[in-house]
């Protein structure tokens, strides 16, 4: 048997004594999509990472002997699930593990962003900090504010937890009400209204074809002139040009983006010149415990999938209707 990790994880030590032969890529950057088919043409089993993209032509590339696809995140919108289904094959992911450490970079960019805190620190640096200034730096207050979260799953339920120690009103909006509103105090809103009423708008909803641009120019016009948009989901629920003019033209106050389109950001992109903008890249889940823990899963559902067993954590549960694992 033969699989392909597409990067060097922790916990990796653990496949060392796997009775399979292991493909590593070595390089700093992701395969291409040209090499990932090199290398994972008549492999048993991919570990992969959201930067690789495993469409319906990569997966007949690989072949019929496929037996799982394994990714080191919660979010799979890189993977073609319907492809890998209707192929019998399971994909492994890892939901759970990464929650509080998204939830504490979410509330580390709300205040980033409302209180200018990489603008400030810069100045300190750079010697331009001159006097305590009665209006410096000055911000909005999180605290006492309306929050809309835009997805109240796992990760916006941890959100709403933490922002309750900041006397929020916290509204939130869901295509079905969400099983952790009671718990966190949060109330249902369609998304008109919790764009035109929130002074925080977080976005913590899974990347689909539905959500595709669910902020545009014009949700970005209903929100307030004072408002801050929050992005720990992915990059291309936020249509990225529209968002750039609205910060441009003060439709809007500020952004915080742990995601954009693309990733990595050229350093030369325009959004990057925009002083109301934080952009990070992509580091929701980079706490210690987390990234150990969703390798782990990641192994875990491999060695799983390998060994024909039913995943422990798996994207498209419905593979295992009609099929024999
Ligand atoms: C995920 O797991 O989907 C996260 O975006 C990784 O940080």
């Amino acid at each position: 048997m033969k699989t392909f990790l597409t990067r060097r994880l922790p916990e990796m030590q653990r496949l060392a004594q796997a009775d399979f032969s292991l493909d590593l890529w070595h390089g700093p950057e992701p395969p291409t999509y040209s090499e990932l088919v090199a290398h994972t043409r008549g492999c048993d089993g991919i570990l992969c990472l959201l930067t690789e993209r495993i469409d319906a032509d990569l997966l007949d590339a690989v072949g019929s002997q496929l037996k799982v696809v394994s990714q080191m995140a919660v979010g799979v919108d890189n993977i073609d699930l319907e492809a890998c289904t209707a192929r019998g094959v399971p994909v492994g992911h890892t939901p759970g593990v990464l929650t509080e450490a998204t939830a504490d970079l979410t509330l580390a960019l709300m205040l980033t962003t409302a209180r200018h805190l990489i603008e400030a620190a810069g100045d300190v640096k750079a010697g331009r900090w001159r006097t305590w200034d009665p209006l410096g730096w000055a911000g909005p207050d999180l605290f006492g504010s309306t929050v809309g979260i835009v997805g109240l799953g796992r990760i916006g339920a941890a959100v709403a937890r933490r922002l309750q120690g900041f006397d929020v009103e916290l509204l939130y909006h869901n295509p079905r009400s969400s099983r952790f509103a009671a718990e966190v105090g949060a109330t249902l809103v369609d998304f008109d209204d919790l764009l035109a009423r929130s002074d925080f708008v977080t976005l913590h909803n899974p990347y689909t074809p539905d959500t595709h641009h669910l902020i545009d120019a014009d949700s970005l016009a209903q929100m307030k002139s004072s408002a801050i948009l929050i992005n720990a989901a992915r990059g291309g629920v936020v249509d990225q040009d529209a968002l750039m003019a609205a910060l441009r033209d003060g439709q809007i106050a500020a952004a915080g983006l742990d995601v954009t389109t693309p990733e990595p950001l050229p350093s030369d992109h325009p959004l990057l010149t925009l002083p109301n903008v934080v952009v990070l890249p992509h580091i929701g889940s980079a706490s210690f415990s987390a990234r150990q823990n969703m390798a782990a899963i990641a192994i875990d559902n491999l060695l799983a999938g390998l060994n024909g067993e039913r995943l422990p954590h798996c994207a498209n549960p419905s593979v295992y209707h009609g099929f024999d694992h």
